[in-house]
């Protein structure tokens, strides 16, 4: 237990489904035990998947949204069985930082003798805690991790979703094409691998469009809560668009505080905006007229979409963001592979992982193609006081 003092206990997000647990199959991990009483011996029916996520802290929303998504997908994966096994799910909180991410990937390999791992969500904790996967030959999927380098790794991790380098010319092309804009200011986290790989992407693909990018550091970091001064900065540069590719914490105290000192232009982001906590941060003024890139829309017409979204309102209360739809992916894609793996030995399940071809979940079809990335289509929303709105779909 000393070697691993800061992690998380997994919370109440996973009560609701303790009520059944054979169907869950979803076991808490307490850091006050001792291992030896926490670890049971994994029973020959079990495949037991850690999840790293961000369960507290300022990114919460990522891991409580992906949680809730692994569950659902775990309901029906577990209502069958893979070969004679159910899934037992053991999630570890990283609180959003890359020191727990890494020492969460430890522990769930050293003691929980975990046969995959899920997670985490934003790229810094993701590269933290994929090396020690990889050394270890654990296969790791990140649902969710979008930086160019997370997969570059190795062979054993991969992801089910795009990344920035499609994302940020989505965006890209929407502030010069489709917003007419030619003058753009870029704010980078540089706290975050994901922020600043997503701002260098957009800035090169603006410029080709033509734009100009405002050639000035405007920078804050993760956990800023102040960025008046930064802001300042930027609107005496009179950029007519503003390119945000951070967090929604920062980013929902900036749109408003931009809001309160009378900045009009429209900001522009990526899927770290995509939380149901962004409105609430920016307030309404604050949060209306800008766009982002994300997985996924709940208003998306599909049929098998609008059953995810009603199974998830059923259950949750609330409309499903990108990341429950990236989670409840992620999941069945695993589900999927751990199906046609030859065995359940590392080397088998990656492959199986590796080879994943057309999956079609709520986010779109799945393909890991020969980098380990999915390429799959992306959303511009709008962002309004209500929530997210549909803008248009942009495929790879
Ligand atoms: N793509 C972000 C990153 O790599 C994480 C993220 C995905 C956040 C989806 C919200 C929704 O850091």
């Amino acid at each position: 237990m000393l070697n691993y003092p800061f992690l998380g206990v997994l919370l109440a997000s996973l009560l609701f489904f303790s009520c059944n647990k054979e169907e869950a199959a979803t076991r808490k991990t307490n850091s006050s035990d001792q291992p030896a009483a926490t670890t049971k011996a994994k029973s020959d029916d079990v495949i037991r998947v850690g999840a790293v996520f961000a369960m507290t802290g300022p990114i919460a929303t990522y891991g409580q949204e992906s949680v809730n998504g692994i569950n659902l997908a775990l309901k029906k994966i577990n209502a069958e069985s893979i070969k004679g096994k159910r899934i037992e799910l053991i999630v570890e909180d990283n609180k959003g930082e890359p020191a727990e991410s890494a020492n969460a990937v430890r522990k769930l390999i050293d003691i929980d003798k975990v046969d995959v791992i899920l997670g985490a969500v934003a790229s810094s904790n993701t590269l933290a805690g994929a090396p020690i996967a990889q050394n270890q030959k654990v296969p790791l999927i990140t649902p969710a991790s979008t930086n160019e380098k997370v997969t570059q790794t190795g062979d054993f991790i991969s992801r089910t979703c795009f990344t920035d380098n499609f994302q940020g010319v989505v965006m890209a092309k929407f502030a010069a094409s489709t917003l007419q804009k030619k003058n753009a200011a870029i704010i980078i986290d540089n706290a975050s691998d994901y922020s600043k790989g997503l701002a260098s992407v957009f800035k090169d693909e603006f410029k080709k469009l033509g734009g100009t990018i405002i050639d000035q550091n405007f920078t804050y970091t993760q956990k800023d809560t102040d960025f008046r001064s930064l802001l300042r900065r930027v609107k005496r540069a009179n950029p007519d668009v503003i390119f945000l590719p951070g967090y929604y914490t920062e980013v929902g105290l900036m749109l408003k505080q931009a809001k309160q000192m009378g900045i009009n232009t429209p900001f522009l982001g990526g899927d770290g905006w995509d939380s149901p906590k962004l409105q609430e941060l920016a307030g309404p003024e604050g949060v209306k007229g800008n766009y982002i890139s994300s997985h996924f829309s709940a208003d998306d017409k599909d049929e098998k979409v609008q059953a995810f979204v009603k199974d998830y309102v059923d259950n949750f209360g609330a409309k499903p963001g990108a990341m429950a739809a990236l989670g409840h992916d992620g999941m069945l894609v695993l589900a999927d592979a751990l199906k046609r793996a030859e065995n359940f030995n590392a080397e088998s399940i990656k492959m199986a992982i590796n080879s994943t071809k057309g999956f079609v979940g709520v986010t779109g079809s799945i393909t890991i193609d020969e980098n380990r990335n999915a390429r799959k289509s992306a959303v511009v929303l709008e962002t309004k006081p209500s929530g997210m709105s549909f803008k248009q779909k942009v495929s790879p």
